[in-house]
């Protein structure tokens, strides 16, 4: 899948903010942002958030004159990495993402180096818990709390209108809404659809480390998903049928993928239920080989 698929301007010019500083001089507070947090490693999904941020920011401009930007902001964080390793392994494009939001009409790239962004003897974090210590959070300490604080930086950084999630990261985009609401953020937090390959594999940087067996069973996940969607879609609403149809179809079609959780959630609390009679997300983590990959599909009991 090309990563640009619209047409660009070639005029455009792209301010790369190396520094909170440089942000406070170089962004009015005047303009309206819309912000799209990332780590690097920009695939076509990222795409789809940065084309969504655009969309707004001109919406807005629309709607309510002035001036309207779109920032990206690439910073691996390494506050929530709970293995040094991962972080380590982390790709980081840079040159290539640059060009990237330059070619997909970002107005500001915001690149802060760690060591500035988070000082030496900060003893600050932010911490959601309730739903952090659920699915993710369970196998994966401290993660939520350093996706937490990094985000409510940036927020407080830029003080953007809206900023964009993908749902892929069906918790993140929870927790992150609880966030923006506990804490008063006056930020509206977007969420967009996961982007998908035509195999209905869910676009994941992740997705590059997969080697060729795993690669062609990992869209085994979305399939199953859907066998279980369908189910619901016709009358069953208990969790643990649904959850058995897609465990027997991977098992069945994906035997090199190790499950790592899978779950019939609330769709607000992320607490496990029994059946289906309010909004859900089945959610699902599953290794293949040491590729941990995630995904989820939203039930809304009104649409069976
Ligand atoms: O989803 C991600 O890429 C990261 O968790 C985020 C939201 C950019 C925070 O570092």
């Amino acid at each position: 899948m090309s990563f640009l698929s619209h047409p660009v301007s070639v005029t455009f010019s792209m301010i790369r903010l190396h520094s909170t500083q440089e942000v406070h001089h170089q962004v009015p507070l005047h303009e309206a942002i819309f912000l799209v947090p990332t780590m690097g490693a920009l695939h076509v999904g990222h795409e789809a958030l940065i084309i969504k941020a655009k969309e707004r920011a001109k919406e807005r401009t629309e709607q309510f004159g002035g001036q309207s930007k779109v920032v990206v902001s690439i910073f691996v964080n390494p506050i929530q990495f709970d293995r040094a390793a991962d972080l380590e392994d982390y790709p980081q494009p840079l040159e290539e993402d640059l060009k990237k939001c330059k070619a997909l009409g970002v107005d500001y790239v915001f690149t802060p180096d760690s060591k500035e962004f988070y000082a030496s003897d900060r003893s600050i974090k932010v911490s959601e818990n309730a739903l952090s210590a659920l699915l993710c959070g369970a196998t994966r300490p401290g993660h939520f709390d350093g996706v937490c604080t990094v985000i409510s930086k940036l927020l407080n950084v830029f003080r953007p209108v809206g900023a964009i999630f993908g749902e892929k990261d069906y918790q993140q985009l929870a927790i992150i809404r609880r966030l923006a609401r506990d804490l008063n953020f006056r930020t509206e937090v977007i969420g967009l659809p996961t982007v998908r390959e035509p195999s209905g594999l869910a676009l994941s940087s992740r997705n590059l480390r997969l080697n060729e067996e795993t690669r062609e069973q990992a869209p085994a996940i979305r399939t199953a998903m859907l066998a279980a969607y369908e189910k619901f879609s016709s009358g069953t609403t208990s969790a643990d049928r649904l959850l058995a149809i897609i465990r027997m179809y991977l098992e069945k079609n994906a035997p090199l993928s190790t499950i790592d959780y899978l779950e019939c959630v609330c769709a607000e609390s992320l607490q496990a239920i029994r059946e289906v009679d309010k909004p859900a997300v089945i959610a699902i983590a599953s290794f293949f080989g040491d590729v941990r990959l995630i995904d989820n599909i939203q039930l809304h009991p009104s649409s069976i």
